[in-house]
């Protein structure tokens, strides 16, 4: 599988007022921006080409994985190689496209709008919000299960039972460890509705039927064209797995959850990580 979709044409209004001139994927975690990590996995799981789905004020997403060659070159001369290389590293790492959502329609209308890009293939689905820290990509978790059982995939994870109002509440039975078939789902349920304690959570393999089903799916919750109604309509004519993935997931789209991406990255991280461990108990016992 050698194609990615991101969706990331959201508005970003949970972090705002930050997310007012920037966008929200380019919100640094670290020293690196949100979107940089899912590229991260996406080319750690074998994808070479990846499609953005952005909107009219993200093209600060799209100088960010160009060339910059007044500032290359100004590293180069002033010896700083190691910079160099990481700006330089960022443009290489993939063959990225883009292409607008031009209405707020919804995740639905977002990843139908890679269908000229994606043709007759399998392809995976990122979303932008979504940060994975684990051993072996998410995606490409996905992708092996997609590939054993010949079926499409979604990423989940249990979560609270009262959050799962947030999310889309999936119905499986167990095929093998952390292996299920998916029969039916639906997005953002009242806790009467969900189907299980199990959430999708922002990484899908899809077959290239996704398209003509998004095409005539009609808006759902909040009004807006969903990718779960869409995926709804797929497992029912089609395999489809949930593979319950190996890693600690972040949703950097809220506070709290780009907080803690920020903290365990920057904990990981050789050149900070000893002193935010000081820093952070020396707090500890002022509070
Ligand atoms: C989206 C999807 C939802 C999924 C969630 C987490 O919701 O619509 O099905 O469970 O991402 O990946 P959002 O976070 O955009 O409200």
């Amino acid at each position: 599988m050698k194609k990615a979709v991101i969706p990331a044409a959201g508005l970003g209004t949970r972090m705002l007022p930050a997310t007012k001139t920037v966008p929200k994927e380019m919100l640094p975690i670290v020293d690196k921006p949100a979107i940089q990590y899912i590229i991260e996995e996406a080319v750690a799981s074998g994808i070479e080409d990846i499609l953005i789905v952005s909107n009219r004020s993200k093209h600060a997403m799209d100088d960010y994985f160009d060339y910059s060659p007044e500032l290359e070159e100004l590293l180069k001369r002033s010896g700083k190689i190691a910079e160099y290389e990481a700006v330089r590293d960022v443009a290489d790492k993939a063959n990225i496209f883009y292409v607008r959502q031009k209405e707020t329609k919804g995740l639905g209308h977002a990843v139908w709008r890679a269908k000229r890009f994606v043709g007759d293939e399998p392809f995976a689905v990122l979303l932008g919000d979504d940060i994975m820290m684990g051993k072996t990509p998410v995606t490409k978790q996905l992708i092996d299960a997609a590939e054993q059982y010949e079926a499409s995939a979604v990423g989940i994870q249990r979560v609270a039972s009262e959050a799962i109002s947030k999310y889309s509440s999936v119905l499986i039975s167990e095929l093998e460890e952390r292996i299920y078939r998916v029969s039916d789902m639906n997005e953002k349920p009242k806790p009467d509705q969900a189907f299980s304690e199990f959430a999708i959570l922002g990484r899908y393999i899809l077959t290239a039927e996704i398209f003509s089903i998004l095409e005539n799916t009609p808006p759902g919750y909040g009004g807006e064209i969903q990718l779960t109604d869409g995926l709804q309509r797929l497992c029912k004519v089609s395999p489809m797995v949930a593979v319950d993935f190996d890693a600690k997931r972040y949703d950097t789209g809220n506070l709290e959850g780009f907080l803690e991406a920020t903290i365990d990255y920057a904990l990981q991280d050789p050149r900070v990580g000893d002193w935010l461990k000081g820093f952070m108990s020396d707090k500890l016992k002022e509070i």
